[in-house]
């Protein structure tokens, strides 16, 4: 059998091969247990052999045993003290000069960004905002709006069927009919919203496209209202100095009608060959005029009593020409290089 002087050195050899192998605070604490533990613990064993020694042996022995579980406690606090630098080590080593990882925030879409400027302008001059379904009646899209059957004028609307009797709108305008059928006049209000036309895509025409229609209908309504409310308007988006004119048009649902032009943003003027404008200098962005007579009759507002005036603006034209592009189908490309330019106020 090992005396206890055998043990003693057994147990401090044992503990200095363990104390190298921790790497961590876990392994730290098994050491710990497995030499100090109070249960378990290899140097307690020694303790409590310790007791039943002759008494002659004890001073010697027990002075050895002592330096064992000196020699124990500080390494273990030694070893404790290493593990936390590394630790502090670790998290010093992060350079927080370095810059960021960036993240992209995501933007509302620059057509989005542009109708809220628009419902802007228009809520601060006491309009309100309705809303129409995109897939329509004939009824709405054409007839209340005096298109009768077989009409000439709705060869201009190049028109997607759904079923005889069902198309995609191709303009705002039946939303008109939709409020005038359920509110009676003063009417002030603009339809944002999505229309579709059969077209041949090019930098100016798309098939699915944005239109904010406007609407006035109350007493004394006059020409004169109409002019000086989209000049106002149209002021607002492209600034005081800009050119508007006003030219005769024809729609079935407005007695006299007109197409508004501004400046061409991108040529002014300038290019013959411009792709915006074809070199006239001039690009349409709205049709209007005064409501006509028999659509009010239509739904039963008195045209001797009441008179009204409409708009239909093309949201991604006016658009492109604020932002001076010449091309719309930028604004459906889904280029985020494109995109990003655009951010809320
Ligand atoms: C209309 O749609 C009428 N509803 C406008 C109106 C409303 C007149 C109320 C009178 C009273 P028009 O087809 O001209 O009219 O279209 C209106 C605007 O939509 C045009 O001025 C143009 O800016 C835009 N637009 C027309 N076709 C396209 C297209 N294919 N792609 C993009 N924009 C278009």
């Amino acid at each position: 059998m090992k005396s206890l002087l055998e043990e003693i050195e057994a147990c401090r050899l044992a503990f200095r091969q363990a104390i190298q192998r921790v790497k961590d605070r876990a392994s730290l604490e098994e050491v710990r247990a497995t030499f100090l533990g109070r249960k378990r613990g290899k140097v307690t064993a020694l303790f409590e052999a310790f007791k039943n020694l002759p008494v002659e042996e004890k001073p010697f022995i027990g002075r050895e045993l002592n330096n064992l579980k000196n020699e124990l406690t500080a390494a273990l606090e030694k070893k404790e003290a290493e593990l936390i630098e590394v630790k502090k080590d670790k998290v010093e080593r992060i350079d927080l000069t370095l810059p960021g990882k960036k993240r992209y925030l995501g933007s509302p879409h620059p057509i989005t960004l542009f109708l809220e400027e628009i419902e802007r302008i228009f809520l601060e001059m006491g309009f309100s905002i309705e809303e129409g379904p995109e897939i329509e009646t004939d009824y709405y899209n054409f007839e209340a709006l005096n298109f009768p059957p077989h009409h000439p004028a709705r060869d201009s609307w190049d028109t997607l069927y759904i079923k005889n009797d069902l198309l995609l709108r191709t303009h705002t305008s039946p939303v008109q009919v939709r409020v005038m059928e359920r509110q009676r006049p003063p009417i002030r209000i603009i339809v944002p919203g999505k229309v579709f036309r059969r077209e041949a895509i090019d930098p100016t025409h798309l098939p699915m496209f944005y239109q904010v229609e406007g609407l006035v209908v109350d007493e004394g309504v006059t020409f004169a209202h109409l002019k000086g409310t989209l000049e106002y308007f149209l002021k607002a988006l492209f600034g005081e100095k800009t050119k508007v004119r006003f030219r005769p048009s024809y729609f079935p649902f407005t007695e006299p009608s007109a197409e508004v032009d501004i400046e061409c943003t991108v040529c002014r003027g300038n290019d013959s060959s411009c792709q915006v404008c074809g070199g006239s200098g001039w690009k349409e962005v709205l049709g209007a005029g005064m409501v006509d007579p028999q659509v009010l009759k239509n739904v039963n507002i008195d045209p001797e009593r009441y008179s009204g005036w409409a708009f239909g603006l093309g949201i991604e034209r006016t658009a492109m020409l604020l932002y001076g592009l010449n091309d719309m189908r930028l604004f459906y490309e889904n280029d985020l290089r494109f995109l990003r330019q655009f951010r809320r106020k």
